[in-house]
C-alpha cells in the first residue's frame, strides 16, 4: 500500500520504518531540512535500538523515502499518518496546534480519496474537529481514523511489529477494511485489532497511560511505607503479582515515572476532565506522588552525610528517563540532580547514551565522565537513577576501592539487599530494609 506519515518525531519515524518492512511504499514529511536530508543519507535523528537496521534497510530497497513537501506526501498516500506533536500547555491540555494547522492544509490540498489517521495522542474529540476542519475544504471524499500508539521507548520496534493489540477508532467501513488490510502483518499471531469508535479509541490511549501511571505509582507508596513499617518491596511485589488480576508488569517502585508520556497524559487527562466538570482526584494524587517520589532519595543522602552536602562528590548513574533511550524529558535523574547541586554537591555523571541530552540542559555544573567507573573515582557515594543492565552487576572491588565511603543510593533497587551489605557496602534502595 502507499502510506504517508506526517512528522518524522519518534512515533512518525518507528511507524514509517516499520510499515516499509511490510512492503508498503513510504513517504515520511518534515518541515525540518536539515533532519530530512539527513534521514535521506541514511542518518536516523533518534536513538532506538533496531531501527536503525530496517531504516537502512528500507531505504536502500527504496521504500521509505523523506520530503519536506506537504504537497507530495499528500499525493503519494491513499492512508496519511499524523504523527505530529501535541506538547503540554501551560495548563496541562494537549496543544494540537501542529494537528490542526495540518488538517487545514490536508483540506486544502488532496486530490481523491484519503484515509488520515491520527497517531498523535490527542484530546477525546480530536478527531471530529480534525474531520471538521479537513471537509471546511476539501473538494473530495476522506475519512478520519483514531489509531493511538502504545510503543514504549527503548522497544518501540519490537511494540510496532509485534503489537499486543492495535485500537482503531472508525465509524467507516472503507477506512477499517483499510486500516485492517496495512495491520494484517503484524496480527497473524492472532492479537486484536480492535474497532470502536474515535471517541473511545482517544480516550483509550489515556486511559491506558494514565492507568500505568497509577500502577507504578500505587507501588511507590507501598514501597515507602514497606520502609515504615519494616516490610520488603520485593517480597510485597512478587506476592501481589501473582494474582493474574493484579499482574507482574509495571509494579516496580522506584524514583517515579518520567517520560515524554506518562507525565504529559495523566496531566492531559486530568484537564480534559476539568474542562467537563469531572475532577480526576485519582490522577491528581498520582502527579503529587510522582513529584515527590522523583526526589525521595534526597533526605536520605543528606542523612548520610548529616545535613552537610557542601562539596561532596556524588558519582550517578543513569540520566535518561529509562534504560534504552537517550530521552531525558521529566527523568528523575534531573530532580534529583537539581536537588544535591542545590546542596552544593558535586556530580561526576555517566550515562551509556543520554549525556549530549543532558549537557545541553546542565551544561559545565556537572562533570561528565567517560564511564561509569570514571564517574565514580573519587566520589563520596554512587547514585543510581536509570536501570541500564551495565549497571547491573558492577566489579564491587573496583567500586569499593574507587568510592570514598561505600555508600550506595539506588533508585530503581538493582541489587540484593543482602549481597550489598555481604560486599561491604551501606546500600541505601526503595522500600527495602537497609
Ligand atoms: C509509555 C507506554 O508504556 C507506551 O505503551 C506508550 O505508547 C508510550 O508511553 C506513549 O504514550 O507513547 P514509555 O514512556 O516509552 O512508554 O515508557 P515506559 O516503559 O512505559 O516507562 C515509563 C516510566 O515508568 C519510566 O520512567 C519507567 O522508569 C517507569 N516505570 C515503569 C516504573 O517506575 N516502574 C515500572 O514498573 C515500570
Amino acid at each position: 500500500m502507499k502510506i504517508s506519515v506526517i512528522g518524522t518525531g519518534y512515533v512518525g519515524l518507528v511507524t514509517g520504518t516499520c510499515l516499509a518492512e511490510t512492503g508498503n511504499e513510504v513517504i515520511c514529511v518534515d518541515i525540518d531540512k536539515a533532519k530530512v536530508e539527513k534521514m535521506r543519507n541514511g542518518e536516523v535523528p533518534i536513538y532506538e535500538p533496531h531501527l536503525d537496521v530496517i531504516f537502512e534497510r528500507n531505504i536502500k530497497a527504496n521504500r521509505l523515502r523523506f520530503t519536506t513537501s506537504l504537497e507530495e506526501g499528500l499525493d503519494h498516500g491513499e492512508i496519511i499518518f499524523l504523527a505530529l506533536p501535541t506538547p503540554e500547555d501551560e495548563d496541562g491540555s494537549a496543544d494540537l496546534s501542529y494537528v490542526l494547522n495540518v488538517s487545514e492544509e490536508i483540506g486544502k490540498k488532496i486530490k481523491g480519496y484519503k484515509v488520515i489517521v491520527d497517531k498523535s495522542t490527542v484530546p477525546v474529540g480530536t478527531a471530529e474537529k480534525v474531520q471538521e476542519i479537513i471537509a471546511k475544504n476539501a473538494t473530495c471524499e476522506f475519512d478520519v481514523v483514531s489509531n493511538p500508539e502504545f510503543l514504549r521507548e527503548g522497544f518501540a520496534v519490537d511494540d510496532f511489529l509485534k503489537p499486543e493489540r492495535i485500537i482503531v477508532g472508525s465509524s467507516s467501513e472503507k477506512a477499517t477494511d483499510l486500516m485492517k488490510k496495512l495491520y494484517a502483518p503484524f496480527v497473524r499471531s492472532g492479537n486484536p485489532i480492535i474497532v470502536m469508535d474515535e471517541k473511545s479509541a482517544e480516550l483509550t490511549k489515556y486511559a491506558a497511560n494514565s492507568f500505568l501511571a497509577t500502577k507504578i505509582t500505587f507501588m511507590n507508596e507501598i514501597a515507602n511505607y514497606c520502609e515504615k513499617v519494616g516490610a520488603d518491596v520485593d517480597l510485597v511485589r512478587a506476592g501481589m503479582g501473582s494474582d493474574s488480576r493484579i499482574g507482574k508488569r509495571f509494579l516496580f517502585p522506584g524514583i517515579g515515572y518520567g517520560g515524554s508520556c506518562f507525565p504529559k497524559d495523566v496531566k492531559a487527562l486530568r484537564k480534559a476532565g476539568k474542562d467537563r466538570d469531572y475532577d480526576f482526584k485519582i490522577l491528581s494524587s498520582v502527579i503529587e506522588i510522582n513529584s515527590a517520589q522523583k526526589t525521595i532519595l534526597l533526605p536520605k543522602i543528606e542523612e548520610y552525610f548529616n545535613n552537610n552536602l557542601y562539596g561532596k562528590t556524588i558519582a550517578v548513574w543513569g540520566l535518561a528517563f529509562k534504560p534504552e533511550t537517550d530521552d531525558i524529558r521529566e527523568a528523575p535523574s534531573i530532580d534529583m540532580m537539581e536537588g544535591l547541586l542545590s546542596k552544593g554537591a558535586k556530580l561526576q555523571v555517566f550515562d551509556p547514551e543520554a549525556i549530549p541530552n543532558i549537557q545541553k540542559r546542565f551544561g559545565d555544573k556537572l562533570i561528565y565522565a567517560e564511564s561509569m567507573y570514571a564517574a565514580t573515582e573519587n566520589a563520596d557515594a554512587l547514585l543510581i537513577c536509570t536501570e541500564w543492565s551495565i549497571f547491573r552487576t558492577p566489579d564491587y572491588e573496583k567500586l569499593k576501592k574507587q568510592l570514598i565511603n561505600p555508600v550506595v543510593f539506588d533508585g530503581r533497587n538493582l541489587y540484593n539487599v543482602n549481597d550489598m551489605e555481604a560486599e561491604g557496602f551501606t546500600y541505601v534502595s526503595v522500600g527495602r530494609k537497609s
